[in-house]
């Protein structure tokens, strides 16, 4: 699988659990595939160099920078690829807009691509020049509005809730104390004033996951989407979903279990090996479920 090299500040991205994704999904030539996360397409180009010489891909993106990288990658594969920008949350419609339902199988790889993180303007890592993470830069809210606006106990709330941060207070009270907060780096630096700095973990790692999921609406966006995959999905198709935080795997587990569509296929969840992290240190926390359409 090729390693995305991207042009002036944005960093490769690596597709995570390449090959397990790929034996989860088994593409097939003439089959059909929604990859709603597509980031730089390293996983697309991989499903459709497999279900060629006539198999479809769907990929989903917000975030318009994504597409146009996804674009140039999945080119050689002509009208086999058609992207779109879109949240999943929109799956079924566009899928069925576009012809592929039932569908042989999605991919769902939740969280931030390279480019993204490594992108400084748009907030999502410590050293970034700017607060903004948004994916999909037509929703409005931003993790700036949160931290300047909201309340002292919303905020404490919110990293608490989507950070499962037990210093989520004391955070809290250090960001109401310091506006007004003008970039990513200056939010790092009063979470690290607040809290310290033990063991290998930037102290506002936690702060800045319940950030991004807020501005995102990461969770009610998965939630949401789950119950239409079965009506994507065509009977034996499958489903592979990596999540990167607890909050999420969560929800995934819980709704193969239970969902009498679904045949969950990952008791446990599949993790990288150690020599995966090692190359591609974004995967550590990466988990892949599986389940195949009943
Ligand atoms: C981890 S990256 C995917 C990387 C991709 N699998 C690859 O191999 O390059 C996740 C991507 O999903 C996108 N994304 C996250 N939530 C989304 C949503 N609700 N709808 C559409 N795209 C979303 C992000 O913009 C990002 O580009």
């Amino acid at each position: 699988m090729n390693v995305k090299r991207e042009t002036s500040s944005v960093k490769p991205h690596v597709p995570v659990l390449p090959d397990e994704v790929m034996r989860a999904l088994t593409p097939k030539p003439g089959g059909t595939y929604i990859d709603g996360t597509l980031g730089a397409g390293g996983h697309a180009e991989a499903i459709l160099k497999a279900c060629a010489p006539d198999g479809r891909l769907l990929g989903l993106d917000g975030d318009p920078e994504a597409i146009q990288i996804a674009r140039d990658t999945l080119r050689p594969f002509g009208e086999r690829a058609v992207l779109v920008r879109s949240n999943f949350l929109q799956m079924k419609t566009v899928a069925v807009e576009h012809d592929f339902v039932p569908a042989d199988g999605v991919l769902l790889d939740l969280g931030l691509s390279s480019m993204q993180l490594a992108n400084l303007e748009r907030g999502f890592s410590f050293s970034s020049s700017s607060l903004d993470m948004r994916m999909d830069n037509r929703t409005e809210l931003t993790a700036l509005d949160i931290v300047n606006d909201w309340d002292e106990q919303d905020i404490a709330d919110l990293i608490f809730e989507y950070g499962e941060e037990r210093a989520s207070r004391k955070i809290a009270r250090w960001v109401v104390a310091n506006r007004p907060i003008q970039n990513a780096q200056e939010l790092a630096d009063v979470i690290e004033r607040a809290v310290g700095r033990h063991g290998k973990i930037h102290p506002a790692t936690r702060t800045f996951q319940a950030l991004r999921i807020v501005v995102n609406n990461e969770l009610e966006n998965l939630e949401n989407t789950l119950p239409q995959l079965a009506e994507v999905v065509g009977q034996g198709g499958r489903v592979a979903i990596i999540t990167f935080h607890s909050l999420e795997d969560r929800m995934v587990k819980n709704f193969f279990k239970t969902n009498e569509h679904w045949k969950n296929l990952t008791k446990h969840p599949l993790k990288p090996t150690y020599q995966q992290t090692r190359e591609n240190p974004r995967a550590r926390s990466a988990k892949l479920r599986v389940a195949e359409r009943k």
